[in-house]
């Protein structure tokens, strides 16, 4: 059986390297021109198209549009374009790249995830122990389970009015819900919470969470969630620290019984001030205090605020308030929400080049990230690249994009994949071509993280079972998804170094008890 499987890898293996070869040679050798020189042109394109956009940004204080962006981006060599047959010959180059590094990885792996990756009991097993140590892409309004849930609508008691639900939680372009959802909350009596009988107290808990019906969501349904969350669980002003605090320690709690100590939160609090950034290092400290958590902070802008020009604001501002203090909660930036008719290059050039020419400029030390390639435009990985993100949440699309693909693995661009929540949300169909494995085996710094752990009903260890029982995904890879979730955080290197010393201690324990008992 895996002498057969062997077998034919080897075939296939072999098949594309002559498919690729006579893709290559012909096209490219007697031209003088290879494949290379025409990536490395494309490239070029990108980081000189950077600096126009910088210097357009944060000198000229302009503009760049969508026309003039893409005919930058466009090769100035005619020799080097990248031609229709260039980018089915590079596609093939990395599916062959892929298998090689499957069947690497496969080689090197201590232990043999294919031997029990369809036995379900075993795979839960595996992934609870699985070391891991860092997890970077967490909202953490989105974190709440059910257990905090019921705990906070018991403290908070909130009034429960369905027509204010239906009127803000159902706007119809921001959020939604569905008809049989509007019936039922026209029907709720408006009353507190508590005075909801056992049945009437469900529906109202089960409001936080994606419906398990149907399976999958439009992104609207989902932000719904965020708008419910905020009318019931902030009714009254005095509680909002309880909430807040409860969210973070609840769900670090959880964390820390799944083997992590490392967290990167992701928070909206615009517009920037300093009694918000002061309240990351209360929230850091606390959360360290009472779980031993490390807890660190990146500042998300909202990709969906009218006009454009305010976020433009408020990232100058938050350059302003981080050049004056060192940082030691407030890492990074991010940018959010529906990625719908929001793309990347428009949304974002006022936000990442003010922050990009401060960094360079040593004003600030603040990394950026930014959601993208979830939905929307497919070349908004590719722009968020250009415009310095060090590291892409969700980057799903970059699969359209040999191209872009390239530059990700040679300048080690991080991607924090959420495999739940791009199923949930409709990103992708299915986790067995979930293209984070593709990305990971291209030599891409991958890791797994769970975005709205408590909204999707998911966690850590079931984002490894995903991974594990629905992919060929090799343990030696599962320990590269533990390690680059360190590697590309924002944590300072002496962070960086205990939790990579830490993990590297918990692998040995982890690997040796395995074998023993596995
Ligand atoms: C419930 O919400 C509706 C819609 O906003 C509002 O008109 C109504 O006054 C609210 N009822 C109570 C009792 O607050
Ligand atoms: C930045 O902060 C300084 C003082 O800390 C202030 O004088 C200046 O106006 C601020 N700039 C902006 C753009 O807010």
């Amino acid at each position: 059986m895996i002498s057969t499987a062997i077998g034919a890898a080897a075939v296939l293996v072999a098949a594309v390297a002559v498919a690729a070869s006579s893709v290559v040679s012909p096209a490219y050798g007697a031209a003088g021109v290879t494949l290379d020189d025409r990536v490395a042109h494309a490239h070029w394109r990108y980081r000189d198209s950077g600096k126009v956009l910088s210097n357009r940004v944060n000198v000229q204080d302009g503009v760049m549009m969508r026309g003039e962006w893409e005919r930058r981006l466009k090769a100035t060599n005619p020799r080097l374009v990248m031609r229709k047959v260039d980018v089915v010959a590079l596609k093939v180059r990395q599916t062959l790249q892929v298998i090689v590094a499957r069947n690497k990885a496969r080689r090197q792996s201590r232990i043999k995830l294919d031997a029990f990756r369809r036995n379900a009991a075993k795979v839960k097993a595996f992934c609870a122990a699985m070391p891991r140590v860092a997890i970077l892409h967490v909202h953490p309004s989105g974190t709440r389970d059910l257990k905090t849930i019921k705990e906070m609508l018991t403290e908070l008691n909130p009034l429960v009015n369905g027509s204010l639900i239906i009127e803000e939680a159902n706007d119809g372009v921001l959020t939604t819900l569905y008809p049989n959802e509007v019936t039922a909350l026209a029907a709720l009596p408006v009353q507190r919470y508590s005075k909801f009988g056992a049945a009437g107290k469900r529906v109202i808990e089960e409001l936080f969470f994606l419906p398990r019906k149907p399976e999958t969501h439009s992104f609207t349904r989902f932000e719904a969630l965020f708008t419910i969350g905020d009318l019931l669980l902030e009714q009254d002003e005095s509680k909002d620290v309880y909430v807040e605090e409860k969210t973070f320690l609840d769900f670090a709690k959880r964390a820390v019984r799944l083997g992590l100590s490392y967290v990167e939160f992701t928070k909206v609090e615009i517009p920037p001030t300093r009694k918000a950034l002061n309240r990351f290092g209360e929230l850091k400290a606390l959360i360290k205090k009472e779980t031993g958590m490390t807890a660190n902070f990146v500042f998300a802008f909202v990709r969906t605020i009218e006009p454009t020009s305010l976020n433009r604001g408020w990232a100058r501002d938050l350059v302003n308030l981080t050049t004056t203090a060192e940082e030691n909660s407030l890492r990074g930036i991010d940018l959010l929400a529906n990625e719908v008719g929001t793309p990347a290059l428009e949304k974002a050039q006022g936000i990442y080049m003010p922050v990009a020419a401060a960094r360079q400029a040593g004003e600030t030390r603040l990394k950026s990230t930014m959601h993208a390639g979830e939905l929307g435009d497919p070349r908004n990985v590719r722009d968020a690249m250009i415009m310095g993100a060090e590291r892409i949440g969700h980057g799903v699309l970059l699969r359209e994009d040999p191209v872009a693909i390239e530059f990700a693995r040679r300048t080690k661009v991080g991607i924090v994949c959420s495999l739940v929540s791009n199923r949930l949300l409709r990103v992708q169909a299915n986790y067995r071509t979930h293209p984070f494995l593709r990305f990971l085996r291209l030599g891409i710094p991958v890791s797994l993280s769970t975005d709205d752990e408590g909204m999707f009903r998911t966690d850590i260890a079931n984002e490894c079972e995903v991974a594990v029982s629905n992919t060929d995904v090799q343990y030696s890879e599962m320990v590269a998804l533990s390690r680059n979730a360190v590697l590309e955080s924002f944590a300072g290197s002496t962070t960086k170094a205990r939790l990579l010393a830490t993990l590297a201690q918990e692998l040995k324990a982890f690997e040796a008890s395995f074998k023993r008992t596995g």
